[in-house]
């Protein structure tokens, strides 16, 4: 069976490590990480087969495991992605918008090849990659609009030199409107899904992104666009939001799961 080492011990961490746990995923969680150590104890003390608390993010794929799963934070992926290829281990990444940073993807995706390893990025809280990927050679339009309630958006860096004030929004309002380049600084803690949309398609700086806050919802929806030679494809994904960390969409946990337990698993693989 694989070994994995985890980084990250909240919502999308905890439900990963049930899942090996309870055998939806064949494999053995051997070592977790988490800067806080009070999440790593919790965690572990949920589980029957108990994994090692590692005293550092490093010294997980210092020991023996086939993959390191990281679902922590942006810092966490630019702290310990390349260590993780130079030990020869795998890596599976949620905190997706660090590699929007061109020079971060650009040594990523150089040392996967150095080293032979593969860095899994799940599809998340979207769906419809597996399309925008076959037909990205052809595609003239990518845009993404995200819908939330406001409380979802604040804190972002965005609000720092705007006068939106978002608890003054009664209806549907728009309150972005730009790249996938500009949103990853903006909007860190929503960009992982325009992320993984442009890393898919045409890129950060060609990928249309639109944010709305809305009083009167309670999901997180993602409405893809996507046109060109082949014609054109629209995706809505109306996710509601884990019930531990409301930031962070039920979709999200269960793709990370599906992608890990792909890895694990010998079988016959249904998908582009
Ligand atoms: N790809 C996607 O579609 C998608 C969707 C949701 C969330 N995410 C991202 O996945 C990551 C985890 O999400 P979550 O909902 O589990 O968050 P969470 O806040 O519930 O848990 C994150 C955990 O990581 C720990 N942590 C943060 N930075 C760390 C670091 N540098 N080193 C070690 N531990 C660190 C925190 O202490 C916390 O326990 C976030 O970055 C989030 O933005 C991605």
């Amino acid at each position: 069976m694989k070994k994995i080492g985890l980084l990250g011990c909240g919502a999308i961490g905890t439900q990963i490590a049930l899942a090996i746990d309870t055998g939806k995923i064949p494999a053995i969680l051997t070592h977790v990480y988490d800067a806080s150590k009070d999440s790593s104890i919790e965690l572990v003390s949920k589980l029957n087969t108990k994994p090692e608390i590692v005293e550092n993010s490093h010294l997980l794929s210092s020991h023996p495991v086939n993959i390191v799963v990281e679902a922590a934070s942006q810092d966490a992926v630019k702290d310990i992605a390349l260590s993780v290829l130079q030990n020869k281990r795998d890596l599976m990444i949620m905190s997706v918008g660090a590699l929007l940073d061109e020079s971060i993807y650009d040594i990523l995706s150089d040392a996967c090849k150095d080293f032979n390893k593969t860095i899994y990025l799940p599809s998340g809280a979207i769906a419809g990659l597996d399309g925008i990927k076959s037909i990205k050679n052809e595609l003239e339009s990518l845009s993404i609009t995200t819908t939330k309630h406001p409380r979802s958006l604040k804190g972002a860096k965005f609000f720092e030199n705007s006068d939106i004030n978002l608890d003054a929004i009664l209806s549907p309002t728009t309150i972005f409107e730009g790249t996938a380049k500009e949103a990853v600084s903006l909007f860190p803690a929503n960009i992982n899904v325009a992320a993984l949309l442009s890393l898919s398609g045409i890129g950060s700086e060609k990928t249309g992104v639109k944010i709305v806050a809305d009083p009167n919802t309670d999901k997180n929806t993602h409405h893809i666009e996507a046109a060109g030679k082949f014609g054109k494809m629209t995706f809505t994904i109306e996710n509601f939001p884990d019930t531990t960390n409301p930031k962070t969409s039920r979709l999200a946990i269960l793709s990370a799961i599906e992608t890990l337990r792909k890895y694990c698993s010998n079988e016959i693989q249904i998908g582009t």
